[in-house]
């Protein structure tokens, strides 16, 4: 065991004395989104396999990436050097970026794969690592989406910090001085909660921080009503609008769909979703042409296909929000979501506030 870590620190330490640099900037990135640029030289024998794997938190395993990047997609890459953008998002801890050699000849049999059976990069050659890239504020308010609920002068709004800090919303009909103010509820859950791997494994498994849950009310209907969230602690988000339900109003428009998944700037275990930007686009399209005439959605299940890698569901609601924050945002079970018929709402709370919201009734409203 000794004489393999020391056989094994070694060869690290050989990679690291070939000099190859990986470099990653802006160190600290403002909001959810925005690009960082990777930037490496000096790798004496490139491959197009050599790659660039993402992780968050900065401690996390080798084999434990969220995602990861081929460096020959960048057209340079054969002179040993290159550079790559990538849209990052606030995952509430920060990340770093480890670049590895791989090529073919270490692709056998026993290579593990990913669930569409491609070979997983193997980490057996770190070449480089940058330093820790982060987000100026980690508790920005982040993920918000509407919801109605049982009473037509209603709206709820949920959010997501990573510390457990006391959420607020702040709303009215004009958007200079807000006068509503809710304080939130707010919620996480654990590991444990998890029904099965990867999802309760420390591979599919990350803090998904604090959610923040606080209810509208005396809303007149069928009026614009601005709002901003968080908390002089956390900070706010921007301001963001509805259209409140109109009950008196003759005509109801949904957004009726089923499936969609996420998509991410990486490869990583699953595949993901890319057709899921255009179902963004198009939806976001049409919500700015109805202009002040109130909407919902309704996504009636298959939802993030995150299938147990909990990044991928703040990808997926990172990629709603622009829909979700501007009109309630209904989702109900579908298959991929319902693997484990026999299981109670863990943790428990999410009964209460998503318990009622699924299946039936929206099938319902979809068939009708
Ligand atoms: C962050 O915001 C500041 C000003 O608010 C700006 O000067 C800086 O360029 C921004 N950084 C990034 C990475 O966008
Ligand atoms: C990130 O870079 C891409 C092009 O590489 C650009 O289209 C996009 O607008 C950038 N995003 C931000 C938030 O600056
Ligand atoms: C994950 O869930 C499975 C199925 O319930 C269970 O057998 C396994 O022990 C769990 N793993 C962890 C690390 O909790």
């Amino acid at each position: 065991m000794d004489a393999f870590f020391l056989l094994l620190s070694s060869v690290l330490i050989m990679d690291f004395a070939y000099g190859v640099t990986l470099d990653a900037f802006p160190k600290t990135l403002n909001i959810s989104g925005d690009n960082i640029t990777l930037e490496w030289r000096d790798i004496s024998s490139p491959s197009d396999l050599d790659w660039v794997g993402i992780y968050s938190p900065p401690n996390s395993e080798n084999d434990h990436f969220i995602g990861y990047i081929f460096l020959s997609s960048c057209p340079t890459w054969k002179k040993g050097s290159g550079s790559i953008n990538l849209p990052l998002i606030n995952l509430r801890s920060p990340y770093e970026f480890r670049i590895f050699h791989w090529d073919h000849t270490q692709i056998t049999n026993s290579t593990p794969v990913d669930s569409d059976h491609n070979p997983l990069p193997s980490t057996a050659n770190l070449l480089a690592k940058t330093q820790a890239v982060t987000f100026q504020n980690l508790n920005d308010p982040a993920q918000l989406h509407l919801a109605f609920t049982s009473h037509e002068d209603e709206m709820r709004v949920i959010f997501v910090t990573k510390d457990d800090l006391k959420g607020y919303v702040k709303y009215g009909l004009e958007e200079e001085g807000l006068k509503g103010v809710v304080e939130a509820e707010s919620f996480t859950y654990k590991q444990s909660d998890m029904c099965d791997g990867p999802a309760n494994t420390s591979l599919g498994w990350r803090d998904p921080g604090y959610i923040h849950d606080a209810v509208m009310h005396g809303l007149e209907p069928g009026k614009r009503y601005f709002y901003q969230v968080g908390s002089d602690q956390s900070g706010w988000s921007s301001i963001r609008s509805f259209v409140s339900r109109d009950k008196d109003s003759d005509e109801t428009i949904a957004f009726l769909f089923g499936d969609m998944g996420t998509s991410v700037p990486y490869r990583t275990f699953l595949w993901t979703q890319e057709e899921s930007k255009l179902t963004i686009k198009w939806l976001k399209r049409d919500i700015e042409e109805l202009g002040d005439k109130p909407s919902f959605i309704s996504h009636i299940g298959d939802i993030s296909y995150a299938r147990g890698y909990e990044w991928l569901w703040d990808a997926f609601f990172t990629q709603i929000e622009p829909l979700a924050s501007k009109v309630p945002y209904h989702v109900c079970i579908g298959n991929h979501e319902y693997d484990w018929p026999l299981q109670p709402w863990k943790p428990e709370w999410a009964s209460r506030l998503y318990g009622t919201d699924g299946g039936v009734a929206n099938v319902g409203c979809l068939t009708a």
